[in-house]
């Protein structure tokens, strides 16, 4: 883990109110494992004063090494994502990581991806992590509010995947969530292999874990909760975990848990 100054190359919006952001600097993305987040901190006025948490959606691309260069994207929420959506390609930003434990594959299970929102986009680095013959194999279903914000369900359908899509508006795909998607398609989609792998607002996860759960069905999550200091010292990220181990920090421990390991009546407000 690493402080990187790294210069923005691209910052292009690919739905509404979401950019494509990417970032280069010697090494940042050497050791980034799917799953995985950077704190970003914008401005040098210290406003906002905490760094903010984004997963990488992929290594590589532009005109550097694998290694160089890393790609996030970001919905405009808030005073930190506003900020980082006026910035130029050309000007520099201040990334540290990649951080946290991420989504563990292994190979003797069909990963079935499951994304909400911009949880979507830490679905997207596994996809990319995979050896090429295993994508076609892999089965992604994603949801988001309206059908113009399925810009990570057409990149991981470009990567090989084999995807389909819910929107609440219904514009595209099934009209409805996500969840609801995998309902009426669970007959198509479940093997005896098959693993999830789902990232996105608390409730949806919380809903897939159930029906996992019901159907025995293994399942990781990536829990997106708020962060301070990205690095384990503030305790800000605090999971309740179902064992008498208590709490876990989502920034060190997770942000990817296996489902069974979280106590899913905690609220962390
Ligand atoms: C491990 C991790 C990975 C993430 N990856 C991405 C990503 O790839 N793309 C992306 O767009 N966002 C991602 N997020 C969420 C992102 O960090 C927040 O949207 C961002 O911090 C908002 O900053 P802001 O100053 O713009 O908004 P703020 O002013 O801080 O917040 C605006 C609103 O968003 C809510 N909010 C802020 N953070 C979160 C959160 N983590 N979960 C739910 N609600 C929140 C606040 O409560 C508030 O209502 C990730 C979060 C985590 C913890
Ligand atoms: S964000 Fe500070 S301990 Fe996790």
């Amino acid at each position: 883990m690493r402080v990187h100054l790294a210069l923005v190359d691209l910052l292009q919006e690919v739905q509404p109110g979401a950019l494509l952001m990417g970032l280069v600097a010697d090494g940042i993305s050497l050791e980034a494992s799917p799953g995985q987040f950077y704190m970003l901190r914008v401005g040098e006025e210290n406003d906002p004063f905490l760094p903010r948490p984004f997963s990488w959606l992929r290594r590589g691309g532009g005109a550097c090494g694998g290694g160089d260069r890393v790609e996030i994207l970001f919905q405009v929420v808030g005073k930190a994502t506003a900020r980082l959506a006026r910035m130029r390609p050309g000007q520099k930003v201040q990334a540290l990581g990649p951080l946290g434990r991420g989504w563990q594959w292994d190979p003797g299970r069909v990963p079935l991806l499951v994304g909400g929102g911009m949880g979507a986009a830490s679905l997207v680095s596994l996809l990319q992590w995979l050896p090429a013959h295993e994508r076609s194999r892999v089965r992604a279903l994603v949801g988001a509010r309206l059908g113009r914000q399925l810009w990570c369900a057409h990149e991981m359908s470009r990567m090989g995947a084999r995807v389909l899509v819910a929107s609440e508006d219904g514009g595209e795909g099934f009209h409805g969530t996500v969840l609801g998607l995998l309902k009426e398609r669970e007959g198509h989609l479940l093997q005896t292999d098959t693993e999830i792998f789902a990232c996105g607002p608390r409730d949806m996860l919380r809903e897939i874990v159930m029906w996992a759960s019901r159907k025995g069905v293994p399942c990781q999550v990536s829990v997106e909760t708020p962060m301070a200091c990205g690095v384990g010292v503030c305790l800000g990220c605090a999971v309740r975990l179902s064992s008498a181990a208590g709490y876990a920090r989502a920034c060190k421990e997770g942000p990817v848990f296996r489902a069974e390991e979280i106590d899913w009546d905690w609220d962390n407000g």
